[in-house]
């Protein structure tokens, strides 16, 4: 299992490429801690949800053909300027603090806390407001998110 089949393209990207896809050609991720791992002749399935299903490596291109052809797409081969890797992503969100997501990003963290998140926070003893802020929480924006509730 690679750490690549984590994540590999922002969740902002995955929405444009939804659907099935076969890649053809560089791709770097970390194989520990200490060490990355520069593949030139890789293949990465992604299924039609988005998730990688297979990797593979030193595969020449009539392979990474074959395998297109498997799942039914055409090779979406990559030029030798291109290169896909993990997505550097904080996948994580905090609920109550969604629905101002971006705001205040000039302040400093305990100014940002008393001006943006406190207040807010506040409101959730409105259980109206509450349900409203969850939903658009939890909806299909969350498609990589773990939830902080
Ligand atoms: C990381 O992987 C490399 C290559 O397999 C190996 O030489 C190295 O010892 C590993 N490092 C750790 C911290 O596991
Ligand atoms: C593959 O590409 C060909 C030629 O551009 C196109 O006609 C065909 O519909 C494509 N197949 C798929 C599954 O997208
Ligand atoms: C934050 O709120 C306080 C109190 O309402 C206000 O005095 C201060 O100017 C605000 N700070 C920023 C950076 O908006
Ligand atoms: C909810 O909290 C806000 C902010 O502290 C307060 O103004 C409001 O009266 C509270 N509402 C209820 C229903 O407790």
């Amino acid at each position: 299992m690679h750490f690549l089949t984590f994540l590999f393209i922002s969740a902002t990207l995955a929405h444009e490429i939804v659907g099935q896809y076969v890649f053809y050609g560089n791709y770097i991720h970390s194989v520990n801690i200490t060490t990355l791992e520069y593949i030139t002749d890789g293949v990465i399935v992604v299924d039609a949800a988005g998730k990688i299903t297979q990797v593979e490596k030193s595969s020449s291109e009539s392979e990474a053909k074959l395998i297109a052809h498997n799942h039914g797409v055409n090779l979406t081969q990559l030029d030798n300027h291109k290169f896909i890797m993990p997505g550097l992503i904080d996948t994580h969100i905090h609920a109550p603090q969604y629905v101002f997501t971006g705001s205040g990003m000039d302040l400093q963290l305990l100014e940002w806390l008393e001006n943006y998140t406190f207040p807010r926070e506040a409101q959730f003893n409105n259980t109206k407001y509450a349900t409203m802020a969850y939903n658009l929480a939890v909806g299909a924006k969350c498609l990589y998110c773990r939830l902080w509730i």
